[in-house]
């Protein structure tokens, strides 16, 4: 982990129909970690996640990813990142092989198919449609999708939701090691804390639109050794603050 930030918030408020969702969040993601934000439904995970990659305008604030300035540099910031937003879709008739192919195609760039298939655990090799897949290979599709540019960053919106203990396992396995060996800077958002405990290196806490705490697992395990579920109850709670 370094001290260069990979992503940085400065009061970042969103408004929707004059209601603030997003209320004043300071985000700092160092690069070379994984970063969760840990927050119930409803909290504004996705929301922020959309502010990161511009396809939300702030109500005020500021946004610098890789050190550049989000609403000057979209179109530089958005080749340095790779992202799930939304559930991913793909050409269900189509292979991994084939649905990547015309991923590339379509981005005007060249990729190594069978090498980034293989990165997340998937064989190109695989014939089979995307629409046999299960939910974890699907979300394992969509990471590949999302790394063909090869990003620095990457933005998973609730990466897990939905998968089983096996899939959730392999899904964790790829985080740890796409940072590792590719030096990837990872923010990912979930509201299952155990997940966050196994994966990330700092979380942050959301709720209801700010973000109460930032603070490395490490931090977390020194202070409460029973982990992040003690930790959060009491924050929760209105505990004292901690860092
Ligand atoms: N486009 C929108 N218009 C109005 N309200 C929205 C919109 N998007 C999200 N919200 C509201 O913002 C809050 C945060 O939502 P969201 O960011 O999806 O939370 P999370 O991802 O943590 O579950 C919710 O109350 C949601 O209803
Ligand atoms: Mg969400």
């Amino acid at each position: 982990m370094s001290n260069v930030m990979a992503v940085k918030t400065d009061n970042l408020i969103k408004t929707f129909s004059g209601m603030e969702v997003i209320k004043g969040c300071n985000i700092h993601v160092p690069k070379g970690c994984i970063y969760g934000l840990l927050g119930a439904n409803g909290a504004g995970k996705t929301t922020i996640f959309k502010l990161l990659m511009g396809f939300l305008i702030p109500t005020a604030g500021e946004i610098e990813i890789l050190s550049m300035d989000v609403m000057s540099s979209q179109n530089e910031i958005l080749k340095n990142i790779g992202s799930i937003i939304e559930v991913p879709v793909f050409y269900e008739h189509l292979s991994a092989s084939e649905n990547l192919e015309i991923h590339l195609a379509y981005m005007d760039i060249v990729g190594d198919i069978p090498s980034i298939l293989d990165m997340v655990g998937l064989k190109a090799t695989n014939m089979q449609p995307v629409s046999k897949y299960s939910l974890g290979m699907r979300q394992r599709l969509g990471i590949a999708r999302a790394l063909v540019h090869k990003p620095k960053l990457l933005i998973l919106d609730e990466p897990i939701n939905g998968l089983d203990p096996m899939g959730i396992r392999e899904m964790r396995e790829l985080l740890i090691r796409l940072k590792d060996e590719q030096d990837m800077t990872i923010v990912i958002s979930s509201h299952i804390l155990s997940e966050m405990e196994h994966v990330a290196d700092i979380v942050g806490i959301i709720v209801n639109g700010v973000v109460v705490e930032e603070i490395t697992l490490s931090e977390v395990k020194k202070q409460f050794p029973n982990g992040l579920e003690d930790y959060f109850f009491n924050i929760m709670n209105g505990g004292a603050k901690l860092v």
